[in-house]
């Protein structure tokens, strides 16, 4: 087994130019999958309150569920980082409460890491969290969780913002930042402008790494799929053929046939 990546693994990335590879992941099954063929992080996205949950936001995940994922998600992986995504409204409301989570993450799951969306404006809770050894990782440009202020899940293009935001979380500690709906121009500045590597997520290629939802690329999401998302496989109409013929078995009593019984 290779070791297991740690931020100084991804530090050195960078300064490589070694692309880094990110997949969400929810379940101890895909997640093991994902580990075993190489990906470098794992990220259990607040993003299952759509995926997993069948919600339209992100918004009413709790902290509860997303415990609950990552300690199956980090129980899964040997090698890659597992990062845990911190809901809305776990970090929001004050530095305090802020580090009381971040540290849940820690103690109670196995991750080695925490996401938090938003940029200047949470630094404080950023520094402190780095200040108790807790990793960070960033999240600005389009942040779902604020869905409601942005107008909708919309492309970020605010350039001075966005720079200024992305410097702001590397000063105040944060390991890497993740840069999600952003044009490919700006997020190349961001990448050369930062230390820490940047993934991103519909920001181009020039981004120190790069990070999909598992059911996006795996081609389990059936609804809209957004322009950044390459489908490289499509488990969801495999899995519908399976079902398919399973049903048209049983019905014409093809199955179980003798080598399936006792
Ligand atoms: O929740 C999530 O899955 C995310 C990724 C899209 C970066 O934040």
């Amino acid at each position: 087994m290779n070791a297991k990546v740690t931020t100084s693994t991804l530090a050195k990335m960078k300064k490589d130019g070694v692309k880094i590879t990110a997949m969400t992941a929810y379940d101890a099954p895909f997640a093991r999958i994902f580990d075993e063929s190489g990906i470098d992080m794992i990220l259990v996205g607040d993003s299952l309150g759509m995926v997993i949950q069948g919600g339209t936001s992100t918004l009413h995940v709790t902290m509860e569920e997303m415990l609950y994922h990552t300690r199956i998600v980090a129980g899964a992986c040997k090698r890659a980082m597992v990062v845990g995504d911190m809901p809305f409204m776990s970090y929001q409301i004050s530095v305090e409460d802020a580090v009381r989570n971040a540290g849940r993450f820690l103690k109670e799951t196995g991750a080695s890491a925490v996401k938090l969306e938003g940029g200047a404006s949470v630094c404080d809770r950023i520094k402190a969290m780095a200040s108790a050894g807790i990793p960070v990782q960033a999240h600005i440009g389009l942040t779902p969780q604020s869905v409601h202020q942005m107008g909708g899940f919309k492309v970020q293009r605010d350039e001075e913002r966005l720079m200024n935001d992305a410097k702001a979380v590397e000063d105040a500690g944060a390991f890497s930042v993740v840069l999600e709906g952003i044009p490919s121009n700006i997020a190349e500045a961001v990448t050369r402008a930062l230390r820490i590597p940047t993934i991103g997520i519909g920001a181009g290629a020039a981004c120190d790494g790069q990070i999909l939802v598992m059911h996006d690329m795996l081609g389990i999401n059936q609804g809209h799929i957004p322009k950044f998302v390459k489908k490289y496989v499509n488990l969801g109409e495999e899995a519908r053929n399976g079902v398919k013929a399973f049903i048209a078995e049983v019905q014409g009593g093809s199955f179980p046939a003798s080598e399936h019984c006792y």
